[in-house]
């Protein structure tokens, strides 16, 4: 496996940190505790877009095997905070993230950390479903194969896998020579969350997956995330309270409001744990927000 950091051998990269490792496995597991790891800390994060703030005031701790949303009105930062933890803004030309983000440790924007590899490791699926105009098994195949795949039973394996983690194989296994472009809406998303779970992320950023979706495939999705907490850690952005409700553990509410120019800023308002938001958030434009009052 490439390392995300082009690092000398006495150097700890991300991809040691990130790999379990052979370890023994005779040995029983600790029983696990209340204790989170931390996959994400973002520490007085402000992202700009030509130098004018489009977010300030970010400090979150995203945990391993959790699932957090990101909740607000329009406007207020959630893709652009969910696009800086994959490193997603080194491709928009103008936009900078000051403040501090570690991912497993490490500083994400260190200068060894190579961008593409951070973009594999942590991958993203985006509110419009996007094939690629392919066959639905070379989509699958494209990033193994990118990576350096070449055999064909392996492919087939991935490809079958993934398929199957997205909860779509049983839909395409007959087809999947057709084009991916003829899959339904909620079919093409999971198409493309199974193109991100094939060259095995350890992250999966999902930026309103939902939003184009009928209430059958938004909780074919649903469920899905539920299945993969069990070994990723996935952030969702999402306009839909009872998504958030119903499947984060933890839940960011922000918010956008003038600065001293008149400018309308984002900012993170509140984190906590998702009941607590709900249910007794200690911000009034939390509660505001949720019960619809505004935003
Ligand atoms: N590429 C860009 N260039 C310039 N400004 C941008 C860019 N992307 C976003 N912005 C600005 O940054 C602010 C936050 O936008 P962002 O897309 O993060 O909001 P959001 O919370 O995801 O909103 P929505 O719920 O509508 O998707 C907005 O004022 C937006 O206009
Ligand atoms: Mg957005």
């Amino acid at each position: 496996m490439t390392d995300m950091m082009a690092a000398t051998p006495a150097e700890t990269t991300i991809a040691d940190v990130t790999d379990p490792g052979p370890g023994d496995s005779s040995v029983p597991p600790e029983p696990t505790g209340p204790v989170r790891e931390n996959v994400f800390v973002l520490d007085g994060v402000e992202v700009r877009y030509s130098g004018v703030r489009a977010v300030t005031g970010v400090d979150l701790d995203i945990a391993r095997n959790e699932i957090t949303a990101f909740i607000g009105p329009s406007g207020c930062g959630k893709t652009t905070v969910l696009r800086s933890l994959n490193r997603m803004h080194d491709l928009t030309r103008g936009a900078e993230v000051l403040g501090s983000i570690t991912y497993h440790g490490e500083n994400l924007y260190g200068p060894k950390v190579d961008p593409a590899e951070v973009r594999r490791r942590i991958g993203m699926v985006f509110q419009k479903p996007n094939p690629f105009p392919k066959s639905i098994y070379d989509n699958i195949a494209y990033g193994p194969r990118i990576n350096g795949t070449r055999k064909r039973a392996v492919l087939d394996d991935i490809v079958e896998h993934a398929l199957t983690r997205a909860a779509l194989w049983g839909e395409v296994k007959d087809k999947l020579k057709s084009s991916a472009l003829s899959l339904s809406g909620g079919q093409a998303q999971r198409l493309c969350i199974a193109r991100s779970l094939a060259v095995e992320p350890d992250v999966l950023l999902m930026d309103e997956p939902c939003s184009a979706l009928d209430p059958i495939a938004t909780a074919r999705i649903e469920d899905l995330m539920e299945e993969l907490k069990e070994d990723l850690t996935i952030v969702i952005v999402t306009h839909n309270m009872q998504q958030a409700a119903r499947v984060s553990d933890r839940t960011a509410f922000y918010t956008a409001e003038a600065d001293e120019h008149g400018r309308r800023v984002g900012r993170l308002v509140e984190y906590d744990v998702t009941e607590t938001i709900f249910t007794k958030p200690s911000d009034p434009r939390t509660e505001g927000y949720i019960t619809g009052r505004f935003g």
